[in-house]
């Protein structure tokens, strides 16, 4: 099968949430100066584009996601004049930019949001949700995602207005043409700018059901099934497609929760149909979940793979996966899915079983060094509507106090937002104020300085992996087999490529584990070009150590 070569396919992002990435300027708070001072040791790191978490003008009720100005840079990070600077430094430097877009709501502190509240005449009024109640009840019986009830009740309209995620970030109208057309002018201003793309937030929610019927009822989100790919998302991204993103050399991934790959294809598969270039689906993120975070279960490898292979079979030879296993919405990788007792094996276990899969790669700031989670001490230390919610619906369920705490340390998406760890020193580098986050006390032991000076840490794990990446085109092209299906604890996997192949063994336990090498495959003879342990003489069986992976090229 031939596959068409892209430069969004070759490329490995790494994603910056700018609040906790790098403070410039003293006041807690990661900016721009921060992230221009780092532009260095991104290219060093080998990574190839750059994706912000929203930057734009925002009062932060979910930090960033709530926009009261799309076309400017939130004063907290720095000028428009510095994001110009820090698009031309990345490209100076082979690296492109991706901005999130944030659609689906704005903020109500949007200009659109206050005019249309102030006149029920006002073209913006439309621009939103805005329905009568039914007698002494809101509209309909949708839940928010984030937040109670997903319609708020304004008093001197007499009508609700309807927030799928917090009351701060009330539902655009995608149906009315002229917030498409917002929509595309957002889009032309970044790319005019020289932004090189997007990452498209909750994109599958912007169309909702005609009448807005009610929803089957859950404890959060009611409703869901009215707007997960809705009636008109396929035709308002064909839309997104053809009257902007045609004219760019640009690219898209699109945020899909519940996303399946059959579907997905409908909207990524490389024909003249296609919208978006991928998508980022959750199936993996649920191996130890049920349907979110917050219902932790057991980490089952077996879901995991499931979901991996599943993806990386649907989408090869004509679509293309989006690979990540961090982001700021769950909690730290090596917690969830490795171990914090091995945390240098697993974190370099768990890089290399994502990157050497078929995709384009994703990592999360603080990834590339093994951070963990943090512990918060008491309900007040979080910070996230998120979290404030779950205590509420916990407290439903009788689950409050330490209880509900030890849940919210293990569950609460805020465990990935702590600074990044930069070196030892006070405040881990991040800083010379006060974090607005406190730095995880752990950041003596793992942060990026002594990480640079140790030839065995996990950075320069990451670092030899994107270079192996950049250097073999199988690993970005290959074919996809996955192996010892069966095993609970073992993620075996090959790739093939123009004569080539290449085996991946990942352990995901601290027990010994005999692997055997699938038929056909000799390692014996076989070249290890990655490894979190050392290795004396290669065998097509032994014993694998904690978290070990091994990755050979035959
Ligand atoms: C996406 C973002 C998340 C945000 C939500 C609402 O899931 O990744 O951080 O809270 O959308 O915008
Ligand atoms: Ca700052």
């Amino acid at each position: 099968m031939e596959i068409k070569k892209h430069w969004y396919k070759e490329m490995v992002v790494y994603q910056i949430w700018p609040r906790s990435f790098c403070d410039g300027n003293g006041d807690g708070i990661g900016d721009l100066t921060g992230v221009l001072s780092k532009l260095d040791y991104l290219q060093d790191l080998g990574v190839n584009a750059i994706w912000f978490s929203p930057l734009y003008c925002s009062p932060n009720a979910d930090y960033g996601y709530d926009i009261a100005d799309y076309r400017n840079i939130s004063p907290e990070y720095g000028t428009l004049e510095q994001f110009r600077q820090v698009v031309q430094e990345a490209h100076k430097r082979g690296m492109r930019i991706i901005m999130d877009l944030v659609v689906n709501h704005t903020s109500d502190e949007h200009e659109w949001f206050k005019k249309g509240a102030a006149d029920k005449n006002s073209p913006y009024h439309d621009y939103y949700f805005w329905r009568k109640g039914k007698g002494k009840n809101p509209p309909n019986n949708w839940k928010s995602v984030f937040e109670g009830g997903a319609w708020e009740y304004n008093k001197d309209l007499d009508e609700y207005y309807l927030h799928v995620f917090a009351k701060k970030q009330p539902d655009l109208n995608m149906d009315n043409p002229a917030v498409r057309e917002e929509v595309k002018q957002i889009m032309r201003y970044w790319l005019d700018m020289g932004v090189d793309g997007f990452r498209e937030d909750v994109i599958t929610y912007i169309s909702k059901a005609e009448g807005l019927p009610n929803g089957i009822p859950l404890p959060v989100g009611t409703g869901i099934e009215h707007y997960t790919v809705g009636p008109h998302l396929y035709e308002y991204l064909s839309e997104f497609r053809h009257d902007v993103l045609d004219h760019y050399d640009c690219f898209t991934v699109g945020e899909a929760p519940m996303m399946t790959p059959k579907l997905a294809r409908t909207f990524i598969a490389e024909n003249d149909k296609q919208v978006l270039n991928l998508m980022f689906h959750f199936q993996h993120q649920e191996a130890d979940c049920f349907l979110t975070d917050w219902l932790h279960t057991p980490l089952s490898l077996k879901k995991m793979k499931k979901a991996f292979s599943t993806w990386q079979k649907e989408m090869y030879g004509d679509a293309w996966n989006a690979l990540y296993i961090e982001n700021h919405d769950h909690p730290r990788a090596v917690d969830r899915f490795g171990s914090v007792r091995y945390q240098k094996q697993s974190a370099k276990m768990l890089a290399a079983m994502y990157i050497c899969q078929c995709g384009t790669p994703f990592i999360y700031q603080g990834q590339e060094i093994g951070m963990t989670n943090t512990t918060f001490r008491s309900l007040d230390e979080f910070k996230d509507v998120v979290t404030f919610n779950n205590a509420k619906v916990f407290a439903k369920f009788g689950i409050k106090g330490e209880r509900f705490l030890k849940i919210a340390n293990k569950c609460s998406r805020e465990q990935s937002r702590t600074p990044v760890q930069w070196d030892g020193t006070e405040n881990a580098g991040f800083t010379t104020g006060t974090p607005w986050m406190p730095v995880n006390p752990n950041y003596t032991e793992i942060n990026v300085a002594d990480q640079q000076k140790d030839p065995d840490s996990v950075l320069n794990f990451y670092k030899k992996l994107l270079k192996f990446r950049k250097e073999n085109e199988i690993v970005i092209y290959g074919s996809y087999e996955e192996h010892c299906k069966d095993s609970s604890t073992l993620y075996v996997y090959s790739r093939e490529y123009e004569g080539k192949r290449m085996l991946v063994v990942c352990s995901f336990t601290e027990k010994p584990v005999r692997f055997t090498a699938p038929d056909g495959f000799d390692l014996s003879n076989a070249e290890l070009v990655l490894q979190n342990y050392d290795v004396l003489y290669n065998s097509n069986s032994f014993l694998t150590k904690p978290y070990e992976v091994r990755v050979y090229m035959l």
